[in-house]
């Protein structure tokens, strides 16, 4: 009965395993421009995936994971990330710029998102999907754009 029932998941496994394959890589070539701001995870960036400020970023991740410490009334660091024009130019207070556009690796707030550099690692407390820091490194690399 066990030597029947593994014969039978012999054959049927290659035919399995050929069916996924099948079905993964159709679903690639099938979706060419498929967006990567879903967070689909590929990494990926297509034309169609430009990210924004208030279109993403903010809503997105910001609002959620940052605003409760770095809104308008008492932001800590003195960040506050609601008033874009109001930090998007300037040097953090250990004097690194929070943005180069398009360049995230010299990037503060990427830093933080990522623990990186002796910083502490933002959210305090927390930190972000893996997806999440994407979209921002995503983000800065198209050149930081709040529309
Ligand atoms: C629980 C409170 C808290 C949350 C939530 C939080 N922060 Fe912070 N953040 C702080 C504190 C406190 C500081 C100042 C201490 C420091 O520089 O590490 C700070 C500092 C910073 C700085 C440096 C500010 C400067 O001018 O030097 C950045 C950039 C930053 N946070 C980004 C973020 C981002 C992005 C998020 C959301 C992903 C976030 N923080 C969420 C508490 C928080």
């Amino acid at each position: 009965m066990i030597s029947h029932t593994n014969a039978v998941i012999a054959r049927l496994l290659p035919i399995l395993l050929l069916t996924l394959l099948l079905a993964a890589g159709c679903s690639d070539m099938g979706d060419p421009v498929s967006p990567d701001d879903n967070n689909n995870g590929n990494g990926d960036p297509t034309p169609a995936d430009t990210l924004s400020w208030t279109g993403d970023i903010y809503p997105d991740i910001i609002s959620t994971y940052c605003i409760s410490c770095h809104g308008a009334s008492f932001p800590q660091g003195n960040l506050d990330l609601t008033d874009f024009a109001g930090w998007i130019d300037a040097n953090s207070l250990s004097g690194n710029p929070f943005v180069v556009p398009g360049d995230p690796d010299q990037s503060e707030l990427v830093w933080r998102v990522e623990g990186t550099n002796g910083l502490a690692r933002m959210p305090q407390g927390g930190q972000l999907a893996d997806s999440e820091i994407e979209a921002i490194r995503t983000w800065i690399e198209q050149g930081a754009p709040k529309q």
